[in-house]
């Protein structure tokens, strides 16, 4: 038990033959007897004390320590609560009654003093981030269709209002539809035509949309009338010719179709696409899958077909490739080529877009410049 000595006698004594003043302690009291007496001077004290500390506080973190310290359930005030088991009956209310007048005052102080705090750090938060209003807005770019989604889209309006379908197929591409099913016969020269990247074995990244041809055909009887657009890849790559370009197939397939339908509906996209005056011509081609075929050009919208040097002064510029659906193509599909005809096509996005927009580098759509396809909505 902590004590404390309250009455000391003092006597004269001989040590080793030196006189000597000794203290004895006289009354001996517990300390819990002193704090009984003095609980409520001590208190009182502890307040006092506790409004200066508050006062003196400079931040909410040490007014917060020091809310603990003093309010807390282990804080000074609670710890006045010992002395009660020593005073009398009649005192006990009291100090209870106290330590809450005590806590009240204190607490009262703390919520002032947060407040203020709190006020003072915002106050420094604002001038440490204080909004220039003079300064210039900063812009914000806004997003867009790339120009060859665009080329794309009105590609496709121009079929889908003459009631053509669209149709997708994948991107990695079995050698079966990309080439086999389309007569390219295995080790056939006609395969260098396209120069194929190979993901493994026996299947390539597709080297054009004709696959789509094949699928559709394999899934769907006769009539069929389909566009396929969509990305493909070649090893490839000038101010012409892109490794990854993107092509839009046609397939038509009815009975009694004729070149004269082919030449009819794709005169008629070049007049949509382009200018109600740009003429079209066929010329003689070789694809293994058409018979005919056909390359197609249209009249040069730069020179309006008289001739310079973008179309090599002919007045013609190659949009695409076509022809008569071979009959192995048929066959391998199951359709009866004495039955059903068809035609089919093939052109490249990137082609019509350099021609409609006068751009002379197919490199330009893939570096996401945004001074480039800003000049076409994007940006
Ligand atoms: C073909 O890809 C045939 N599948 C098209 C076809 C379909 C013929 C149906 C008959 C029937 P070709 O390799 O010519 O054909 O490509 C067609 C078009 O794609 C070209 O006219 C050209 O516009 C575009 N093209 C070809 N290679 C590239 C390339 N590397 N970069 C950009 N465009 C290209």
């Amino acid at each position: 038990m902590d004590c404390a000595v309250v009455g000391v006698a003092f006597y004269m004594v001989r040590i080793g033959g030196v006189r000597q003043k000794m203290a004895i302690a006289t009354q001996i009291v517990p300390m819990e007897r002193i704090m009984s007496e003095n609980v409520f001077q001590h208190l009182k004290t502890l307040e006092a004390q506790g409004l200066e500390q508050i006062e003196a506080v400079n931040t909410l973190e040490e007014l917060t320590q020091l809310n603990k310290q003093l309010l807390g359930k282990k804080g000074d005030i609670q710890a006045t609560m010992k002395a009660i088991k020593t005073l009398p009956k009649a005192e006990k209310p009291k100090l209870g009654a106290a330590v809450n007048q005590a806590k009240q005052t204190l607490q009262a102080a703390f919520d002032a003093k947060n407040a203020r705090l709190q006020a003072l750090r915002e106050q420094q938060a604002i001038a440490e981030h204080r909004v220039d209003l003079s300064l210039p807005g900063r812009s914000h770019r806004r997003g867009g269709e790339h120009i060859l989604r665009t080329v794309q889209r009105e590609i496709e309006d121009v079929f889908v209002k003459m009631g053509f379908r669209i149709a997708l197929g994948p991107q990695i591409e079995d050698d079966f539809y990309n080439f086999e099913a389309l007569n390219f016969p295995a080790d056939h020269p006609a395969r260098d035509m396209q120069d194929t990247l190979l993901v493994e074995d026996g299947s390539v990244l597709r080297t054009h949309t004709s696959p789509v041809q094949i699928r559709t055909m394999l899934s769907y009887p006769p009539p069929i009338r389909i566009i396929a657009p969509g990305a493909v890849y070649r090893r490839d790559d000038d101010v012409t010719h892109s490794p990854l370009f993107h092509q839009v197939e046609g397939l038509h397939v009815d009975r009694n179709l004729s070149l004269a339908h082919l030449k009819g509906i794709l005169q008629h996209f070049a007049h949509e696409l382009f200018s109600p005056s740009t003429p079209i011509r066929l010329r003689p081609s070789f694809f293994p899958f058409t018979e005919p075929s056909v390359e197609v050009d249209i009249g040069c919208i730069f020179c309006d077909n008289s001739g310079c040097r973008l179309c090599k002064q002919t007045g013609w510029i190659e949009i695409l490739g076509a022809g008569m659906v071979d009959p192995n193509v048929f066959r391998e599909c199951g359709i009866d080529p004495e039955v059903w005809s068809g035609w089919a096509f093939g052109i490249g996005i990137e082609r019509v877009a350099m021609l409609k927009h006068r751009i002379s580098d197919i490199r330009l759509f893939f570096e996401s410049d945004l001074r480039f396809l800003g000049q076409f909505g994007l940006g």
